[in-house]
């Protein structure tokens, strides 16, 4: 028995040897050989923590006026990191090939990280492809970084990794649409404040997705992205919604329109909703006087359908009953503050509205 019991004992310090060694080696290549991007990890830099400044008032990025000041707002964040959450800041002068070299050059002793966060830079034709090497990220956020365009090839490398893809403020014109259904783990991809004109949405994971603030005037349906929960668009010229689009989201419970330009007409069958939860339909300020019967459909008894500062004149028995026989169901609600009404109605029967 003496010879097993020694077998055992071996056993528990050779794994351990293995793991301590792969802790020792940092998992950042030497820093100034990635300039001018900051690798680290948090867990063993936890110095970043102290902060100098209360940034609990900003909740954008865009806010954070520094790398430095990025860094050390996201420490806070992260607080609770687990030890290999590598993270790459970079803040560029002018051109993309820096960060092509400091992905492509560079010996990167670890090629799976966590987060990839880009600042600031001038004109660039196009994110190129290959651009991260082999390197892959979790999350990837790329802040007013004046780029026209993706290249289909430029995630590819974080293929089977992406989770959040942020690309906010940086004047994109072309997003690669073909590539998301590529990117099987992809949850989140926030496109904010940028110069999109077309979307194209096909995804088995997304679930959230914010395309506000750019140039989007036509849309087509054939969106097809079952897990999608949340569908922010505001702020877009987009002056119809086609018929069905939301035949392919089948789980959407926030929609989100506000100054759309979706007026003067609501057209039959625009928002069909397929969810069992609806708790968000946000079209105010769109100039809609007019809702044709049958425009929205779908809404559940928890639902909240914002109208406001639109211009109805005139709640429709035809459109509007079916809806609010439904919100009274429940806490649902429809709110056409602002021009003609001035109302918040839960019970269509309370009012004088529809008399039973
Ligand atoms: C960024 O700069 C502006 C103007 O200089 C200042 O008001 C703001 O507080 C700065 N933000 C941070 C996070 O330091
Ligand atoms: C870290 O974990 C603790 C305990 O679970 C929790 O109270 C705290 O809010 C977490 N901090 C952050 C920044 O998530
Ligand atoms: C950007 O490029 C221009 C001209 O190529 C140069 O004058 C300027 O100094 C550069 N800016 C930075 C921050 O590198
Ligand atoms: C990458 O490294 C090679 C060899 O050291 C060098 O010749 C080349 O200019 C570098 N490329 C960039 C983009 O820095
Ligand atoms: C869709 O969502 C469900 C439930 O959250 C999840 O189990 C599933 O993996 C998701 N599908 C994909 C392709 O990510």
């Amino acid at each position: 028995m003496y010879f097993s019991h020694t077998t055992h004992l071996s056993f528990p310090f050779f794994l351990l040897s293995i793991t301590f060694g792969t802790f020792a080696q940092s998992p950042c290549p030497d820093p100034e050989k990635i300039f001018p991007c900051i690798c680290n990890n948090f867990q063993m830099n936890f110095d970043y923590a102290f902060h100098t400044k209360d940034f609990s008032q900003y909740d954008t990025l865009s806010e954070a006026n520094s790398t430095t000041d990025y860094y050390q707002y996201e420490a806070l964040n992260d607080a609770n990191n687990t030890i290999d959450y590598v993270k790459v800041v970079c803040s560029v002068g002018n051109s993309s090939a820096e960060i092509f070299s400091v992905f492509n050059n560079a010996t990167w002793p670890s090629k799976q990280l966590k987060e990839f966060v880009l600042f600031g830079g001038n004109m660039a034709e196009e994110f190129p492809g290959g651009y991260f090497g082999g390197v892959s990220f979790e999350r990837i956020a790329i802040i007013n970084y004046e780029v026209d365009t993706i290249h289909l090839s430029a995630l590819i490398s974080s293929q089977d990794t992406l989770e959040e893809l942020k690309i906010m403020f940086s004047h994109l014109k072309e997003f690669p649409w073909d590539t998301l259904p590529l990117l099987t783990k992809l949850t989140s991809l926030k496109l904010y404040g940028n110069e999109l004109k077309d979307i194209r949405i096909r995804s088995d994971s997304l679930r959230e997705l914010d395309i506000s603030s750019n140039q989007i005037a036509a849309l087509k349906s054939g969106w097809s992205a079952p897990n999608l929960t949340s569908l922010r668009m505001d702020m877009n010229p987009i002056s119809e919604i086609p018929h069905g689009f939301l035949d392919g989201l089948g789980n959407l419970q926030e929609f989100h329109c506000f100054e759309c330009h979706l007026g003067p007409t609501l057209f039959k069958g625009s928002l069909g909703f397929h969810s069992e939860i609806v708790t968000y339909i946000g079209l105010s300020w769109n100039d809609i006087s007019n809702i044709e019967e049958g425009a929205i459909t779908g809404v559940t008894p928890e639902t909240f359908v914002g109208l406001d500062g639109n211009k109805i004149a005139d709640l429709t028995e035809a459109t509007f009953r079916p809806i609010l026989e439904v919100l009274q169901r429940g806490f649902g609600s429809l709110s056409v503050m602002g021009w003609f009404y001035d109302l918040v109605i839960c019970d269509p029967f309370s009012y004088f509205l529809f008399p039973q």
